[in-house]
C-alpha cells in the first residue's frame, strides 16, 4: 500500500475513544512508512439516530462502496434498542459487502495477566473463523400476537450449502498456513436441523486440504477452551457459536479489550471491516480509561489486508512492547494507564523502532 481511503465509523461511547487512539497512532505511523491513508470521518452513530431518525443516510453503503476498508469503533447506546442500531448499521454492512468472514486472532499476549494457571494460559495462540453472513443470524423471525396469551417470537435459522462451503474453505486455507487443525464448533447432538448439515458440508469441504477437522459440541468446547486453550488452533462457528466463543476465549486471555477481529470479504470485491471484539461499553466510556488494543489490533488486521505490511509489523510489535510494561496497561488488564497513555506509548515504541 502507498495510498488507501478508509472509511472511520468511531460510533458510540468507547468507540470514539479508541478511534482517537488508532487515528492518533496511524498519524505518526504511516509517514515512518512511506504509507498514507485519506480518511472519510463519518459520524454514523446512536446520537445521529436521534438526532436525525438513522444512524446512516440512506446512501451510506454506496458511500462506503468506494473506500478500501472501513475502521469501526463500536455502535449501541442505552436509550436506542441494540436491534435498531445494529441493524441501522453493523449488520447492513457486514451482509451488503459479502463479509462472510469474521475472523478473530486470540493470543495471551506477555504482560496480560490471563484469570487461568499460567501452564494452562502458556502458549495459547488460536484463530476463531465466524461465519459472518447467515445462520442463527438470519432475517427471518419476529414477533407476534402481542397482548394476547399466544404472544411469541421465532428466528430461523439459515445455512445454506454455499455460506457454510466457502467459510469452511477460508477456515481449512487459514490452518494450513498454521498448525494444520480445525476444531468446528457443532451441535448435532441436539435436535438442532442445521447442525448435523453444517458438521457434514465441513467435513467434505476440509478434507480437501491439509487439514484435520474434529467437532466438538459447543457446550464442551466452550468448557475446554478454559481448561485448555493452548491445545487449539483454528476454530470455525457458525454466526453465533463464533460470537459467543470470541468472547470467551478473549476472556481467557485477560479482557475482551484487547480482542481483534476483521469482516472480510475475501473476494475483494467490497471493503472489509476492522473493528475491535467489544462494544460501546456505556459503563466506562466519557472516562478515558478504555483499553485501546482492541482497536490498535484490529488496526494491525487493516494494515495487512491493505498490504502495509512494514507498518502492521512495527504496529504489532509496538502493542506487545506496551502490553509488557505494566506502566502502560489499561484497568481491565491489572493496570492504572488511561487511553491516552497507552496510545503515547504505542507511538513511542513505533517511532523508535522505525527509526
Ligand atoms: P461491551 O463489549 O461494550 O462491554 C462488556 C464489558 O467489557 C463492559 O464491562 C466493558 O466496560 C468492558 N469492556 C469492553 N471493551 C473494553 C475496553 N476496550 N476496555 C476496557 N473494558 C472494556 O459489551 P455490552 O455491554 O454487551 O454491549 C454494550 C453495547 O455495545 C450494546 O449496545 C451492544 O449492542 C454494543 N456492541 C457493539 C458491538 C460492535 O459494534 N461491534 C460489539 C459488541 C457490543
Ligand atoms: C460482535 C457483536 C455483534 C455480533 C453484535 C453487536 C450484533 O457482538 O461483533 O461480536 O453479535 O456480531
Ligand atoms: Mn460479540
Amino acid at each position: 500500500m502507498t495510498s488507501a481511503r478508509v472509511a472511520a465509523i468511531p460510533g458510540d461511547g468507547i468507540g470514539t475513544e479508541v478511534m482517537d487512539s488508532a487515528k492518533a497512532v496511524l498519524a505518526r505511523l504511516l509517514p515512518l512508512t512511506g504509507d498514507n491513508i485519506a480518511w472519510t470521518d463519518l459520524d454514523w452513530s446512536c446520537e445521529r439516530y436521534l438526532t436525525e431518525g438513522a444512524l446512516m443516510p440512506d446512501d451510506g453503503l454506496g458511500l462506503l462502496r468506494e473506500h478500501d476498508a472501513v475502521l469501526l469503533g463500536a455502535v449501541g447506546w442505552p436509550g436506542v434498542p441494540d436491534h435498531v442500531s445494529l441493524w441501522g448499521l453493523l449488520i447492513p454492512i457486514r451482509r451488503m459487502f459479502q463479509q462472510y468472514v469474521n475472523l478473530r486472532p486470540v493470543r495471551v499476549m506477555e504482560g496480560v495477566p490471563s484469570p487461568l494457571r499460567p501452564d494452562l494460559a502458556e502458549g495459547v495462540d488460536l484463530l476463531i473463523v465466524r461465519e459472518n453472513s447467515e445462520g442463527e443470524y438470519s432475517e427471518i423471525g419476529g414477533r407476534f400476537g402481542a397482548g394476547t396469551p399466544v404472544e411469541s417470537a421465532f428466528q430461523q435459522s439459515v445455512f445454506t450449502r454455499t455460506g457454510v462451503e466457502r467459510i469452511a474453505r477460508f477456515a481449512a486455507e487459514r490452518a494450513e498456513r498454521r498448525r494444520g487443525r480445525i476444531v468446528a464448533a457443532t451441535k448435532s447432538n441436539g435436535i438442532i436441523h442445521t447442525m448435523p448439515f453444517w458438521d457434514e458440508v465441513v467435513a467434505e469441504t476440509t478434507a480437501h486440504y491439509s487439514v484435520e477437522t474434529t467437532f466438538e459440541h459447543i457446550d464442551a468446547l466452550a468448557a475446554k477452551l478454559v481448561l485448555h486453550p493452548a491445545r487449539y488452533d483454528v476454530v470455525l462457528g457458525s454466526n453465533l457459536f463464533g460470537d459467543i466463543l470470541s468472547d470467551l476465549a478473549a476472556g481467557v486471555c485477560g479482557s475482551i479489550g484487547i480482542a481483534p477481529s476483521a469482516n472480510v470479504d475475501p473476494t475483494g470485491t467490497y471493503p472489509s471491516m476492522f473493528e475491535p471484539v467489544h462494544g460501546s461499553a456505556p459503563d466506562i466510556a466519557g472516562r478515558g480509561i478504555a483499553n485501546p488494543v482492541g482497536m490498535l489490533w484490529s488496526t494491525v488486521m487493516m494494515l495487512e489486508h491493505l498490504g502495509a505490511a512494514r507498518a502492521a509489523g512495527l504496529l504489532m510489535e509496538a502493542i506487545a512492547e506496551t502490553l509488557r510494561d505494566p506502566a502502560t496497561r489499561t484497568a481491565d488488564i491489572g493496570g492504572t494507564a488511561d487511553t491516552a497513555a497507552v496510545t503515547d506509548a504505542v507511538i513511542s515504541h513505533v517511532t523508535r523502532s522505525a527509526a
